[in-house]
């Protein structure tokens, strides 16, 4: 479909329709520029907090504000014409009480435009994404891996495994019951992957789960071979945009102490500027 076309932003109802359908296209975008190339091909693009990892070199996403969430937000928001933009709540913003998450949840919709925000945890977070759906904000679960309880998890493990299994399970329907519209699921056995999505009427949205997964996301820098500092087994490389413009970078630099830029055709002379 061409951008001329005159085109709706998808809802989380659009999403949630989707279950059973054909597989849910998900990315992340942090930038205005990278929010319009997802756009085109994309269902739901994530303001994800793993921009404080892949665009500010933190080594987790702990240390990621409401005041980042918010500035990337609005960058992607101008990107977007059709995908539903997805906004992820930081650490330390949401899970005090469902009044702390929803006042913060509430500040991120208005700042941003996202039409929904998305909040890591399953048992624990129910009676929170209950209050906010009560309230008029949709939510986007995050079950089996969830990056923010990285020190109490013990690192980036594989969840769900053996007798883990009913605990991730558990989550995943915890989310579904409060009214989640949907519900990432990171780093989870395969196996444990397709059965949630059998079993939970809303899509799930896999990432390091499985094929079987309603939808599939992945973090765009990841993707686009930009982002080197960890290479998880569940990423697959698209492009290696970091090796061109590492060569990109190397060809300029020889230019500039060689003299060859700028170029004849570079340079602005008198005689090119009208009077
Ligand atoms: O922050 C993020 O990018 C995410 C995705 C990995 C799902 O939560």
């Amino acid at each position: 479909m061409s951008r001329s076309t005159p085109q709706t932003a998808l809802t989380p109802s659009d999403i949630r329709a989707r279950k059973g359908q054909t597989p849910i296209v998900c990315l992340t975008a942090y930038t205005t520029p990278v929010a319009q190339l997802a756009d085109a091909e994309c269902d739901l693009v994530l303001v994800g907090d793993s921009v404080g990892m892949v665009l500010h070199g933190l080594p987790s996403t702990l240390r990621v504000t409401l005041e980042m969430m918010t500035l990337h937000g609005q960058a992607v928001a101008r990107g977007l014409s059709r995908a539903l933009m997805v906004i992820d709540m930081p650490f330390g913003s949401f899970e005090e009480s469902p009044e702390q998450a929803f006042r913060n949840a509430a500040r991120l919709m208005a700042e941003t435009g996202a039409g929904a925000i998305k909040l890591e945890g399953g048992r624990h977070m129910a009676s929170t994404i209950r209050f906010l759906v009560e309230r008029g904000i949709p939510v986007m679960g995050h079950v089996g891996l969830t990056p923010q309880s990285v020190n109490t998890l013990g690192g980036y493990k594989v969840q769900g495994k053996g007798a883990d299994r009913d605990r991730v399970l558990a989550e995943a329907r915890a989310v579904q019951e409060a009214g989640a519209f949907s519900v990432v699921l990171e780093k989870l056995v395969a196996e444990l992957a397709d059965e949630i999505t059998r079993i939970l009427e809303i899509p799930t949205i896999g990432i390091g789960a499985s094929v079987g997964c309603d939808g599939q996301i992945l973090v765009i820098d990841d993707m686009l071979g930009l982002f080197d500092a960890f290479r998880p087994k569940f990423v697959k490389r698209y492009a290696h945009l970091a090796a061109n413009a590492a060569s990109a970078i190397n060809a300029y630099a020889t230019d500039v102490r060689n003299r060859d830029f700028p170029a004849a055709e570079h340079v602005i002379n008198e005689s090119d500027v009208q009077k």
